[in-house]
């Protein structure tokens, strides 16, 4: 066994990884149109960056129409989009790696001109984000007040997270990431900023946590809790979330998920920013995977600003059980081997973080390889 706590294997639900890096969701706008389809650039993508028994986290999925809140950002509820997407797992599998699917639902961070029938962005409260977004042809205008779901809509919400789960099954996924974090749909509801709600799903913790809870359970009896992972962003502020209730409603939400054995949590540090390298921990905010790690029984993965060294550390000393890295991931497709040789990183380039073609995308170099005797 490796004497490098990063390269000693971990059991994640159903999959048994080898090493310890894993790559994170990436938003990176360069689904097939129309129809929002992943093709054979995503699958060259995600099949350079998979590694024999290293797991993959795939950018954040529409899990309807109704998800969708930024341009070119892939779906999984057509058969065209399940059938993009098996090309994928399948490069990814083809090197022994493994695949999990992030889906999601944007909730208010996405506008009429992303919407079927042009309607507003739906959210638990009619509370606009503070800020601006990008409209269907990339114009920067300002959040619209988005329109507050019924409460008879939260079950086909629960049904088309669990949906999305069975498809994601069948496009040949190891397992669906559900997302929970980042001022998405699920977080909107988990915060009293966002959500100001009367019915079962506002107002107590228990009431705003119930529709996570209820898509993680609909998604556990549709493909297995061993095959659900959840990602949180415990106090963070993108996307103009708040919240009254501090670490409590996040010891609540990381409790009830331990009870349903679940393959893994998934934790942000807090980030107040996802759009510049510049601030990008929340200095003044507690250490999110120190706090829960106690909490939670199933792999523990930790995401925010690691490096090789500080990743290391954080799995020798149990703070996290895997690393996921993101910027370093998109400018090095070989992470794991540059990790476990200790090469140097190549640097990322933001310009061509989102949307183009194979440019800042497939075109990262690798490690040279070495040569047969
Ligand atoms: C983004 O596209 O900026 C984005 C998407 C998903 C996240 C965070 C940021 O969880």
């Amino acid at each position: 066994m490796s004497n490098d706590p990063l390269f000693r294997p971990l059991k994640v639900g159903a999959v048994e990884l080898s090493h310890r890096i894993v790559m994170a969701p990436l938003t990176r706008m360069r689904a097939a149109q129309p129809g929002d389809i992943p093709h054979e650039l995503n699958a060259e993508y995600y099949g350079q960056r998979a590694s024999k028994g290293g797991l993959l986290i795939t950018e954040a999925t529409d899990i309807t129409a109704q998800a969708h809140g930024y341009p070119l950002v892939p779906g999984i509820y057509t058969s065209a989009q399940i059938q993009g997407w098996r090309a994928v797992t399948d490069a990814v599998h083809a090197k022994g790696g493994f695949i999990f699917n992030q889906i999601w639902h944007v909730g208010r961070i996405s506008h009429s001109s992303m919407q079927p029938d042009g309607e507003l962005p739906v959210a638990p409260s009619a509370i606009p984000a503070s800020g601006n977004h990008m409209t269907a042809s990339f114009e920067t205008v300002p959040f619209e007040t988005p329109r507050a779901l019924e409460t008879f809509e939260l079950a086909d919400i629960v049904a088309d997270f669990a949906q999305a789960a069975v498809n994601a099954c069948e496009a040949g996924f190891d397992g669906v990431e559900i997302h929970g974090a980042n001022g998405y749909l699920l977080d909107q509801f988990l915060r009293t900023g966002s959500n100001k709600r009367t019915d079962r799903y506002g107002g107590s913790i228990e009431n705003r946590a119930r529709l996570l809870l209820e898509v993680v359970d609909a998604a556990s009896k549709r493909i297995g809790a061993d095959r659900v992972g959840v990602r949180l962003s415990p106090w963070g502020g993108f996307n103009d979330m708040h919240d009254d209730d501090g670490s409590l409603l996040w010891e609540y939400v990381i409790t009830e998920l331990d009870k349903r054995g679940i393959a893994y949590l998934h934790v942000i540090e807090p980030r107040a920013d996802f759009t510049s390298d510049t601030a990008p921990l929340d200095a003044d905010a507690p250490d999110a995977a120190s706090s829960f790690r106690a909490l939670f029984r199933g792999a523990f993965i930790s995401a925010g600003g690691y490096l090789p060294d500080t990743a290391r550390a954080a799995v020798a000393e149990g703070k996290a059980d895997a690393i996921a890295f993101g910027r370093p991931f998109i400018s090095n497709p070989d992470l794991p081997e540059r990790v476990r040789v200790g090469a140097k990183l190549t640097a990322h380039d933001r310009s061509t973080f989102y949307g183009g073609g194979r440019e800042g995308y497939t075109d990262y170099p690798t490690l040279p390889q070495p040569v047969e005797a």
